[in-house]
C-alpha cells in the first residue's frame, strides 16, 4: 500500500493571540492538517482551549482539524467537539473507561476516530480496536507541554504497531506526537509513522512553507 506522509502542526506552539492568522498562514503554506491540543488540567497538568474556540475558528479554515483530547472522560464532550467541526477526534486510552464504546460513539457521530497511547501504555490496550480505527497516536513525550525531548523507546513501539497494523488494518494511520523534528523524521517514517505532529520544531522555524518542505524532504516525500 502506497503511504502518504502528513505533517500536522501543533497549534500549542503558535501565537494564540493570532490563531486565525496562523491558520490562514498554514493553509497558504500548503499544509493540509492542523493539530489542536485540548488539555483539561486533570488528565495532563496544563489547560489550553475547548470546543468554543475550535468552533469559532472552523468558520475561518478549510484545514483538516485533527483534535487531540487530553482530557478525562472524553466521552462527555465528543458531541461538542464534533459540533465544533473536528474532522478527527483522538481520545486517550488511559482517559476513558469503556474505550470501545467511546470509539463507536465517535464513528457513529460521523468523525474520524483515533486513540492515543501515552509512552508507557502498552500497544495491547488497542490491539482489538485496530480494525475500527482511522488512526492510532503514539505519544513520544508525556503529554502536557510542547518542546519536550523525544523518548527513544517509542521508536520501537511505532515499529511494533506498524506490524500489527499490517495484519489488522493497513489503512489505519500511525501518528507520532512529541519531540518530532526534521532530524528524527527519517527514523520515524522508517519505523512506520504516517502523520507527524510538530509544535516547537515547526512554529519556531518560519517561513512555514519552507519548514514544511524540510519535513517533507526528511520524510522522503519530495
Ligand atoms: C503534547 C502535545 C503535543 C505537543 C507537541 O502534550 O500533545 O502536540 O504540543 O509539541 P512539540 O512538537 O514541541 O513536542
Ligand atoms: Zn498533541
Amino acid at each position: 500500500m502506497e503511504r502518504e506522509f502528513i505533517l500536522s502542526p501543533s497549534l500549542l506552539s503558535c501565537d494564540f493571540g493570532r490563531l486565525a492568522d496562523e491558520l490562514a498562514a498554514l493553509e497558504e503554506a500548503g499544509l493540509k492538517w492542523v493539530h489542536w491540543d485540548v488539555m483539561d488540567g486533570r488528565f495532563v497538568p496544563n489547560i489550553t482551549l475547548g470546543a468554543p474556540i475550535i468552533k469559532a475558528l472552523r468558520k475561518r479554515s478549510k484545514l483538516f482539524f485533527d483534535v487531540h483530547l487530553m482530557i478525562e472522560e472524553p466521552e462527555r464532550y465528543i458531541a461538542d467537539f464534533i459540533d465544533a467541526g473536528a474532522d478527527l477526534i483522538c481520545v486517550h486510552a488511559e482517559a476513558t473507561r469503556h474505550l470501545e464504546r467511546t470509539v463507536s460513539e465517535i464513528r457513529r457521530m460521523g468523525a474520524k476516530c483515533a486513540v492515543a497511547l501515552n509512552p508507557a501504555t502498552s500497544l495491547f490496550d488497542i490491539e482489538y480496536l485496530i480494525p475500527q480505527l482511522d488512526m492510532a497516536l503514539i505519544m513520544s513525550v508525556n503529554p502536557g507541554f510542547g518542546g519536550q525531548k523525544f523518548i527513544p523507546f517509542t521508536l520501537d513501539k511505532i515499529h511494533e504497531l506498524a506490524l500489527l497494523r499490517d495484519d489488522w488494518n493497513p489503512e489505519m494511520l500511525i501518528q507520532v506526537d512529541g519531540g518530532c523534528a526534521p532530524e528524527n523524521t527519517p527514523d520515524l517514517v522508517e519505523a512506520g509513522a504516517d502523520v507527524l505532529v510538530s509544535g516547537s520544531a515547526f512554529f519556531g522555524f518560519p517561513p512555514y512553507r519552507e519548514r514544511h518542505e524540510t519535513f517533507l524532504r526528511a520524510a522522503g516525500a519530495i
